[in-house]
């Protein structure tokens, strides 16, 4: 259904690698797991998202499918689904519309995102900002924005305003993560916030939405919340350790500390300052201007105990995730939760 042109069609630029393609969503067999029924929902939403976002002129419904046509896991989709699962009413539009609603937000904020970190590439393919402009860009996410707002009016005035604090706490962590943390407040503490926020917000309302729209039990609207906020954590803290650890991601290790960027190790390593660790400092410092003290850096903190305390941090918070599972009922949704719980810590081994 397309009427891109292939010169323009996102998924046609294969210039670069798929930048954020995972193979822990990639093959979905925690999908497969819940069933056929699962599956056709996601295929429904995938169309629905492409029309929702049908605009007033060919060229702005083009900018507004850029991003969701060059690909991303629909992960937030994902969990509204099954969540919906420990619902009556999984197979309700309602369900269909709250992952339209975070899909869309999602989305959105990556078109500010992308203009804020100067990113040339997303998903493969050139960014928004990169083939229109800033100001298009800009634009394009709260076009994006007011489509999830039309979408979520119709969900009432309950899933109205988890919307707007989920936003409210998106771009609060956004901002915090710009000014980085304020003075006496401990850099590690900020980090997690600012994953929290940016990231741990908008999957937990995935899960929250799809079990209230199939009118889950609030218990279990609850526990489905708490779980979907720690995987996201799991999913963030893992990256953080993959930036270190991993040759074969597609990613140049040490990507974080060329860009300055925080990370789990990293903050690890500066919050317990062990004089053995001067070198070590000194060359994290000296990787946002020099590939040499990079590697150098990667190296160095592939052999310290740091990256180890954070494995052990991924593996507790994943251990807490799978045990609020255990308060659910054990229905086929269940058990792929708890295999994404498994392949999200296994990629970071
Ligand atoms: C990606 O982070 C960005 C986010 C998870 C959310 C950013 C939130 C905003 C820009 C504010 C919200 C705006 C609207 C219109 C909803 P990243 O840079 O760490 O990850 P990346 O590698 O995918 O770029
Ligand atoms: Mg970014």
């Amino acid at each position: 259904m397309s009427q891109l042109d292939p010169q323009s069609d996102p998924a046609s630029d294969t210039s670069a690698a798929v930048l954020d393609e995972h193979p822990v969503i990639t093959g979905v067999p925690m999908v497969d797991a819940a069933g056929e029924a699962v599956r056709a929902r996601l295929d429904e939403i995938e169309t629905k998202l492409d029309e929702a976002v049908e605009a007033s002129t060919p060229m702005i419904t083009e900018a507004a499918r850029w991003i969701m046509r060059a690909g991303g896991k629909r992960f937030r989709p994902m969990l509204v689904v099954l969540a919906a699962e420990f619902g009556p009413r999984a197979a309700s539009d309602e369900v269909i519309s709250a992952a339209l609603v975070v899909e869309l937000t999602h989305v959105a904020s990556l078109y500010h995102d992308d203009v804020m970190d100067e990113a040339d590439r997303r998903r493969g393919a050139l960014t928004a900002h990169q083939k229109w402009q800033n100001s298009v860009a800009i634009l394009v996410g709260d076009f994006l924005f007011a489509r999830a707002s039309d979408i979520v009016a119709d969900l009432g005035p309950e899933a109205v305003q988890i919307q707007a604090r989920t936003f409210a706490r998106l771009v609060q962590g956004q901002i915090a993560e710009t000014v980085g943390p304020a003075e006496g407040v401990d850099p590690l503490d900020h980090h997690l916030q600012v994953l929290a926020d940016k990231t741990g917000a908008l999957i937990a309302t995935s899960a929250l939405l799809g079990a209230k729209m199939a009118g889950a039990d609030v218990r279990v609207q609850q526990v489905l919340a708490e779980f979907a906020e720690q995987i996201g954590m799991v999913f963030q803290l893992s990256d953080d350790i993959i930036d270190i650890t991993s040759d074969t991601t597609g990613k140049t290790p040490g990507t974080d500390l060329r860009e300055g960027v925080p990370t789990l190790p990293t903050l690890l390593v500066r919050q317990q300052s062990r004089p053995e660790d001067a070198q070590l400092l000194e060359r994290m410092d000296a990787a946002v201007d020099s590939d040499e003290a990079r590697a150098e850096a990667v190296a160095m903190l592939r052999a310290h105990p740091a990256i180890e305390q954070a494995r052990a941090e991924v593996a507790r918070r994943a251990d807490e995730a799978r045990a609020l599972l255990e308060q659910l009922p054990d229905i086929p949704a269940r058990a792929a939760l708890a295999e994404l719980c498994t392949s999200v810590v296994d990629r970071t081994a």
